[in-house]
């Protein structure tokens, strides 16, 4: 098998994220800080994986700037940016002269700590012409379910079984190895869906598409409260990335008093906390936030340069960066607060909302 090449898949509008992907696209959404998809390159390169193409086309320049032509990570990072979104197959035929054998295809906002390695071992020993990563859920319901027999063959896909009438618990989780024959099967120049077309059709074929069930840590990170388990997943250490259980960040040495602090707390650079505020447990503040007297935050996310003023809450929210929560403000709970916005002194957000700037 000649070096295996990575397509990730960025290009979505993120919907379920907005307000946040109005100003950021979700795969730049900050996971404990840094964007979501540099974590993802962090795990390909551990993988031995250096050569990447990112489908792009919402926002695109957000990412190109970041990642640039990968050197700075070095690996090689080369773009396809779609003028209209060509679907999670069309996306892949659009990139076909860049693919050269085998290849990895990720659903850009998955987060899980699938062994690649392991998988690439999965896919020879198998020899199909494609493996496609499974994990197991209590409710199939709301995902892509996937049949198959003991060897892992693979003999159906149903989108969304109505509750109680899945014939397994396996679910489609985002990863896909296949061979470049794959793209053969995938018509040119209109948007295709991998799930409902490409890979049924695979199978009527003939082709032989295997089942790589794992338990590994597994979260769509495309719903707000999805976000906000994956970071307390990540304070637990549940899903390993780089932060430890505890009180980590570069915004630690900058804490006067640490008694307002209830673990596991994440700060970043140049974040400053008043002693007689209280924050956590389970609270991410990006860098240069300010929390103010008697502030409290808990379960939450806080993106850059946000700032909470004296004795404001912030319950299970999401707060992008450069917002201001004047003082004696409630944030109610399940609230995403977009890019800038300014809640006023003594304002009570009510739980679930959606706050934003954005004008349509
Ligand atoms: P929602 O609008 O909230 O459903 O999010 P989304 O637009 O990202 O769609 P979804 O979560 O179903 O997409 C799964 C993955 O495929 C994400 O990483 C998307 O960025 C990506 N994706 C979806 N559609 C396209 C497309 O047409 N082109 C490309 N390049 N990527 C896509």
């Amino acid at each position: 098998m000649s070096e295996v090449q990575a397509i990730i898949l960025v290009g979505g509008e993120g919907t379920r994220l907005r307000p946040l992907t109005y100003g950021t696209p979700k795969p730049m959404v900050p996971i404990a800080g840094v964007p979501f998809l540099a974590r993802s390159m962090e795990r390909l390169y551990e993988a031995g994986i250096t050569d990447v193409i990112l489908a792009a086309g919402y926002m695109p320049k957000a990412i190109t700037e970041y990642f640039g032509d990968g050197s700075r990570l070095d690996m090689r990072i080369t773009y396809a940016i779609e003028e209209t979104p060509l679907g999670t197959a069309g996306a892949l035929k659009n990139v076909e002269e860049h693919v050269r054998g085998p290849f990895f295809v990720f659903n850009g906002d998955i987060l899980t700590s699938l062994d690649l390695r392991a998988m690439i071992q999965y896919h020879k020993k198998k020899g199909g012409v494609g493996s496609l990563h499974l994990i197991e859920v209590e409710d199939p319901s709301a995902f892509g379910c996937v049949v198959h027999d003991a060897d892992g063959a693979i003999s159906a896909f149903i989108e969304k079984p109505p509750p109680g009438t899945a014939p397994g618990n396996d679910i489609n989780a985002g990863t896909y190895l296949l061979e470049r024959e794959v793209l053969d099967a995938i018509p040119a120049g209109r948007p295709v869906s991998i799930e409902r077309e490409t890979f049924p059709q695979l199978i009527a074929a003939g082709k032989k598409l295997y089942a790589h069930v794992t338990n590994d840590y597994w979260i769509d990170l495309g719903r707000p409260e999805n976000y906000l388990t994956a970071h307390r997943d990540v304070l637990a250490g549940i899903m390993p990335l780089l932060v430890e259980p505890g009180i980590t960040g570069e915004g630690v040495a900058g804490l006067r008093d640490r008694r307002g602090i209830v673990a596991p707390v994440h700060l970043d650079a140049g974040t400053t906390i008043d002693p007689t505020a209280t924050v956590g447990p389970n609270v991410v503040l990006g860098r240069a936030c300010h929390v103010e007297a008697g502030a409290v935050i808990r379960e939450s996310v806080l993106w850059d340069d946000v700032r909470i003023g004296p004795r404001a809450t912030v319950e299970e929210s999401i707060l992008a960066s450069g917002v201001c929560v004047g003082s004696g403000a409630k944030v109610g709970a399940g609230s995403v607060v977009g890019h800038g916005y300014v809640i006023a002194d003594g304002v009570e957000v009510a739980p679930g909302s959606r706050l934003s700037e954005h004008k349509k």
